[in-house]
């Protein structure tokens, strides 16, 4: 591969190097480096990095980085490899510089609603530490043992979105390493910002392709105290996608609004070995709610459900403890293991305005019948984010296949005012992708703003788009 033999090889003169900026026990070059040369994106061939880094602090990340770009030698930063798109797999070998060990919370700042954290802080470590003070951080991608660096790097969505937003929308600053070892600080604890460029958001998001993340100053919000989550039957998924614009036309904002059908359902059951409510029905909407008082809850329970049952909604199904609630969330956070257990070919991110997520889905759905690939399709139906799953791994349905069917899904997408990634990012698995939802000229200038950032390309390369 070209670009791969652009780069220097790690010498032994090398390793001694990182040793004496991170000690050598935090230098590993024996069998521990599989758990690093993957993520959890099914499928994807593992690369052995050549070494693994584990810096303990932003002054060994600027040590480490320097001393690669001086020697051209390449690094894929990590959080905790949760990620579905390839982002942390080492494609050109090299150092992957993991940053488990920069997990601190450095604050929690409860005058002004902010906390201060390492990159390697585990995000249900931080819901908890933020919880005892108070404070609520409502981002709920789904996988609770990623790390907020990751979530930062890919901009993670998840389940709470419609009320809140996306991870970017509670970062106000960072602390981030240029290849060159240089520092720069970005924001600050302040909700307002117009002073120049913002390279907070610029940096957010993009996939460790730009710096790497050393610190991170997030938003934090009074807790709403109470939740419920509703569950929710109909006789297609058409009816409970169709309901959704007209929950939202309420004026009443739930948190979440998930939309699932019967096979999921199914196959998540198999899989947990845990029956979850009213199973037999066809499509599902998971509705979840946050306010501040039980009668809220209840007003907005019922809203909601007057609305679903006007659309077909066959039953509301309110699990009312705790202990339910949280299995049925539990229960979502699955999908993705389940479906991989059960032969999964590939994954879409696709987002479009939410008002076309009933179209978009009948149009891909048709589409996935046209080569007789079963697909799975579930997600984010109040964000307008679908995950379309093709399934059938290691039958005879080929792998171009699968990747033609994806190219047409993503065209119907983006013809919908939609683009290809919703939350799961580029990285490497789809990056092939971007010119479909992106002009030249748009790719062009963020080729001109990774060489602004990283002249030797050592960088996360590869990932989001190739430069050659
Ligand atoms: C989910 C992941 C796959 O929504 O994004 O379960
Ligand atoms: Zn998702």
């Amino acid at each position: 591969m070209e670009a791969q033999n652009r780069y220097e090889k790690i010498t032994d003169a090398v390793l001694a190097l990182l040793a004496e900026i991170v000690g050598d026990k935090n230098v590993l070059t024996g069998d521990e480096r599989g758990n690093y040369s993957r993520d959890e994106t099914l499928g994807l061939k593992p690369v052995l990095p050549e070494v693994v880094v584990r810096p303990g602090d932003t002054g060994s990340v600027a040590r480490i980085l320097k001393l690669a770009n001086d020697r051209n030698i390449p690094v894929t930063p990590r959080g905790g490899g949760t990620g579905i798109s390839g982002g942390a797999v080492p494609i050109y070998g090299g150092i992957v510089l993991s940053l488990e060990r920069m997990n601190k919370i450095w604050e929690i700042d409860d005058d002004n609603f902010v906390a201060t954290v390492e990159p390697g802080v585990i995000l249900s470590y931080f819901y908890q530490a933020v919880e005892e003070y108070g404070l609520y951080y409502p981002l709920y991608p789904g996988e609770v043992s990623a790390t907020i660096g990751g979530n930062v790097a890919t901009n993670a969505g998840g389940m709470k979105a419609v009320k809140y937003g996306v991870t970017r929308h509670f970062v106000l600053g960072l602390e981030a390493v240029l290849p060159t070892g240089e520092i720069i600080e970005t924001g600050g604890k302040f909700v307002k910002c117009s002073t120049g460029y913002d390279l907070t958001q610029l940096i957010t998001g993009s996939e460790g392709t730009l710096a790497v993340i050393t610190k991170i100053m997030l938003r934090l919000i009074p807790p709403l105290g109470k939740r419920e989550i509703l569950f929710i039957p109909f006789n297609n998924l058409h009816e409970a996608i169709k309901s959704v614009p007209d929950i939202l036309k309420e004026r009443i904002l739930p948190v979440g609004i998930e939309f699932m059908e019967k096979d999921i359902i199914n196959m998540v059951e198999q899989y947990t070995g845990k029956e979850i409510p009213l199973h037999n029905y066809e499509a599902f909407l998971m509705i979840i709610v946050e306010a501040d008082s039980e009668d809220e809850i209840h007003r907005i329970a019922s809203r909601i459900g007057e609305v679903c049952l006007n659309n077909g909604a066959v039953d509301v199904f309110i699990p009312g403890s705790e202990r339910a609630k949280r299995r049925l969330l539990e229960c979502r956070e699955k999908f993705y293991p389940a479906i991989s257990h059960f032969g999964m070919a590939d994954l879409a991110d696709v987002v479009v305005p939410r008002s076309k997520v009933a179209e978009f889905v009948e149009k891909a759905k048709g589409i996935a019948g046209e080569y007789g690939i079963p697909i799975i399709v579930y997600g984010h139906a109040g964000d307008g984010n679908v995950h379309l799953h093709p399934m059938g791994k290691g039958t005879d349905k080929s792998e171009e296949k699968v990747k033609e069917l994806l190219a047409r899904i993503y065209e119907v997408g983006v013809s919908l005012g939609g683009t290809i990634s919703g939350e799961h990012g580029l990285g490497l698995v789809k990056k092939g992708y971007l010119p479909m939802a992106s002009d030249r000229g748009k790719i062009d200038l963020m080729k001109r703003i990774k060489r602004a950032f990283d002249p030797n390309s050592i960088m996360n390369s590869g990932k989001v788009f190739d430069l050659e």
